[in-house]
């Protein structure tokens, strides 16, 4: 029996802000911005959307009615988490109807909350082979306006229906972690913005891939030739490039995995860091877009939660796997996206949920999308589903 991923889907915000922009109102060379982190574009994201609703409407593009009735369990990897105590995850079995047999909770281990629900969800279906699991990881990227992190922003929504003979990546239950308590990113309880030892994060960041991937070598008798590409999260996408370049020569198979890390990093750098559900994203370009992929291909993972927890795993690309298909829905959410002055920018950064108390109605009359989060009333969050 194969397990893993069966299903992709993806949301993000309906707007955007082009990084040439952002670097000429902040002084800076485009170059910076485009090159030296590697991010085109960021998602900005409306008070009417948040990681619950981006996670439901990533979710419900990819689930069947049969697959609603088939989730037993739902796993919601998020660092932006909307209660201090209710999951985001029940909240979406809600919207989308999945069966109330179903498990629902939240995991948070920075950007790796989304790995950790892939994990679990592999061996809850090595134990229960019929069972399906929804995995969700969506995020809210935000440093601050005027911020060095500023261009590493976005936010999105990734949604991974896992089961036993999946459509897309079979996992090989082979993988290696590492974890250690450091500061170099964390989100104390009254800020919406996270504070960063930016440089310092890098450096860590690369520490644990390299222990993970060594570890992973060695405890599998497996070296750099046995991968087709490696997918890395991507805060900012040259951050992925820097990894790749500790473990590279200039052999051909080198060149490959670099031309190979081009179509992983193609949505990220539109897109901008949605901080768990960005590996996953990654992964998704890769497939959507490389045209170099066979079915048995091995793919390496590179998952890094700051704070900090990393692991290195593998999959091999499924026969089904359909490239096309999985494109054509990112392309087209991202063809349609309206892009935002920096002053409108800023406006629509400012505002959402206030961190005090008090009822709030956001103005959705510009949201067409499925779910949207309407307000807050009687300190409860009201989600509407515009179809229903
Ligand atoms: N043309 C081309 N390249 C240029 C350039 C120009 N005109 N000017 C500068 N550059 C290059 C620099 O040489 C540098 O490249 P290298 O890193 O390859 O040397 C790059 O642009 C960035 O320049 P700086 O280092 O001067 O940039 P900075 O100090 O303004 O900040 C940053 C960069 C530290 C990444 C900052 O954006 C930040 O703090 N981001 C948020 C933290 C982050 O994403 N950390 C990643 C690891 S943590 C993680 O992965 C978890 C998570 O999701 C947050």
């Amino acid at each position: 029996m194969t397990i893993g991923i069966d299903k992709i889907g993806f949301f993000t915000s309906d707007y955007y802000l082009d990084m040439v922009d952002l670097a000429a109102a902040r002084g800076e060379d485009p170059n910076k911005y485009l090159i030296g982190i590697g991010q085109e574009q960021q998602a900005v994201i409306p008070p009417t959307q948040d990681v619950v609703t981006m996670a439901a409407n990533a979710a419900v593009k990819i689930l069947s009615d049969d697959d609603k009735q088939a989730i037993d369990m739902v796993i919601f990897g998020t660092e932006t988490g909307v209660d201090n105590s209710k999951s985001a995850a029940i909240y979406v079995q809600s919207l989308l109807g999945i069966s109330n047999s179903a498990r629902s909770f939240e995991i948070k281990q920075a950007c790796y909350g989304g790995t950790a629900g892939v994990q679990m969800a592999f061996d809850h279906i090595s134990v229960h082979p019929e069972s399906k699991v929804l995995v969700l990881a969506a995020d809210i990227a935000r440093y601050g306006i005027g911020t060095a992190g500023e261009v590493t922003q976005g936010g999105g929504a990734i949604a991974m229906l896992m089961s036993q003979d999946p459509q897309i990546l079979a996992l090989d239950n082979q993988s290696a972690f590492h974890s250690e308590n450091i500061m170099d990113f964390w989100r104390p309880f009254y800020r919406r913005d996270a504070i960063v030892d930016g440089h310092y994060s890098t450096d860590i960041y690369i520490d644990f891939f390299n222990q993970t991937f060594n570890d992973y070598c060695a405890k599998y008798q497996r070296t750099l030739t046995d991968f087709s590409a490696m997918a890395f999260h991507l805060p900012f996408t040259k951050m992925g490039l820097k990894a790749l370049r500790t473990v590279i020569d200039t052999d051909e198979h080198s060149q490959q995995l670099l031309k190979e890390f081009d179509y992983s990093k193609k949505y990220n750098s539109l897109v901008g860091n949605l901080y768990t559900g960005s590996l996953y994203l990654s992964l998704l370009s890769l497939l959507a877009n490389s045209t170099m992929l066979h079915a048995g291909d091995r793919i390496g993972l590179f998952s890094y939660g700051s704070g900090a927890q990393g692991e290195f795993y593998s999959g091999t690309v499924v026969k089904a796997m359909q490239r096309q298909r999985l494109g054509h829905q990112v392309d087209q959410l991202l063809a349609n996206r309206t892009k935002l002055s920096v002053p409108e920018y800023e406006a629509m950064y400012a505002n959402g949920l206030p961190n005090v108390g008090g009822d709030v109605t956001f103005d959705s009359a510009d949201d067409h999308n499925r779910f949207i989060l309407v307000g807050r009333k009687d300190d409860q969050l009201i989600y509407q589903d515009q179809l229903a």
